[in-house]
């Protein structure tokens, strides 16, 4: 088996300068190495071409979705590149940048296959334009991608990329209070961190992978670095307290590779919100590597 790294500087939906770098800072931390060392090829496409903040035109205050004009731009090519890679028979994996990376390595794979979505991550991302309290467009990947929501802008969002009954967010503990409403009125699965509390990131995550894959050919990891606590991974710029520690978040991908083992179900994945300018000792991006090789089914001792 093989990955392909494709690597996503994009900071335009995020309002923390800084999480363009995560591609740079997650490869210095070798997620090449860590990925080898859970048995499988590592490859990389390099870095696909986003704009400069200063070089938009979008206002970047009173909108409410920032530059989602030139993030429509940048997340269609990376469709294709996820589509082009599953197309070869590889596993693509996004670097982010912010988390409306995902809405084009989440459309890619869905060209390939019916998919579900494991989104781990503090937050829900899915305000739309009218609900979002910041206008970030990381705020709001996955009502797009499910149908929800109007994003003038975006033709592909008039239909599901993923079906919401097959999407499922996992240890969420920060939700707008729209964007709390709009879920509870959704097929989506959200999982809090109560949840895990109550009965552990094992039980959790296996019946998140029973509703993602239920009646799909196979799963998107979406891995927000924001889902663990901020002690461990302090690089991020929207860090909520009480999240996964470290453990958990092995344990926890660990059960994702034992069932992709099993059935082969992973098509892609991103890792997204790395920013190294937060970050202390690339602490952050040095755990997105390693989390990498846990899911792709490296055991840790
Ligand atoms: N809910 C907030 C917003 O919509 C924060 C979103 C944070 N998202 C993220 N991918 N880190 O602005
Ligand atoms: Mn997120
Ligand atoms: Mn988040
Ligand atoms: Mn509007």
């Amino acid at each position: 088996r093989t990955v392909r790294l494709l690597g996503a500087p994009l900071d335009l939906g995020a309002d923390r300068r800084g999480v363009d770098i995560g591609p740079r800072a997650i490869r210095y931390a070798d997620i090449a190495a860590e990925l080898e060392t859970a048995g499988v090829r590592c490859t990389d496409s390099g870095d696909l071409r986003v704009p400069r903040l200063e070089q938009c035109d979008t206002p970047a205050t009173a909108d409410d979705a920032k530059y989602l004009d030139e993030i429509a731009a940048v997340t269609a090519e990376l469709a294709d590149e996820v589509a082009d890679t599953i197309a070869d028979g590889d596993v693509p994996i996004a670097l982010g940048g912010d988390h409306a990376t995902a809405m084009g390595t989440i459309r890619g794979a869905a060209r390939a296959a019916d998919i579900g979505v494991l989104w781990f991550d503090a937050h829900g991302d899915y305000n739309t334009p009218d609900t979002s309290p910041s206008g970030n467009v990381h705020g709001m990947p996955l009502a797009a991608l499910t149908g929800y929501g109007e994003f003038d802008d975006l033709d592909w969002t008039a239909a599901p990329t993923v079906d919401p009954s097959n999407t499922v967010i996992v240890g969420a503990r920060r939700l707008d209070d729209a964007e709390r409403l709009a879920l509870e009125e959704s097929d989506v699965t959200v999982f809090t961190m109560h949840d895990i509390d109550e009965r552990g990131i094992t039980a959790v995550v296996e019946d998140a992978l029973d509703i993602a894959t239920d009646g799909v050919d196979g799963i998107h990891v979406s891995l927000d670095l924001d889902w663990l606590d901020p002690t461990v991974a302090p690089g991020v710029g929207t860090p909520v307290r009480g999240g996964v520690d470290y453990r958990e978040a092995h344990a926890a991908l660990e059960c994702v590779a034992t069932r992709d083992s099993n059935t082969g179900l992973l098509r892609s994945a991103d890792i997204v919100e790395v920013n190294p300018i937060l970050d202390r000792d690339n602490r952050t991006a040095e755990v997105a590597a390693e989390l990498a090789a846990s899911l792709l089914g490296k055991q840790i001792a």
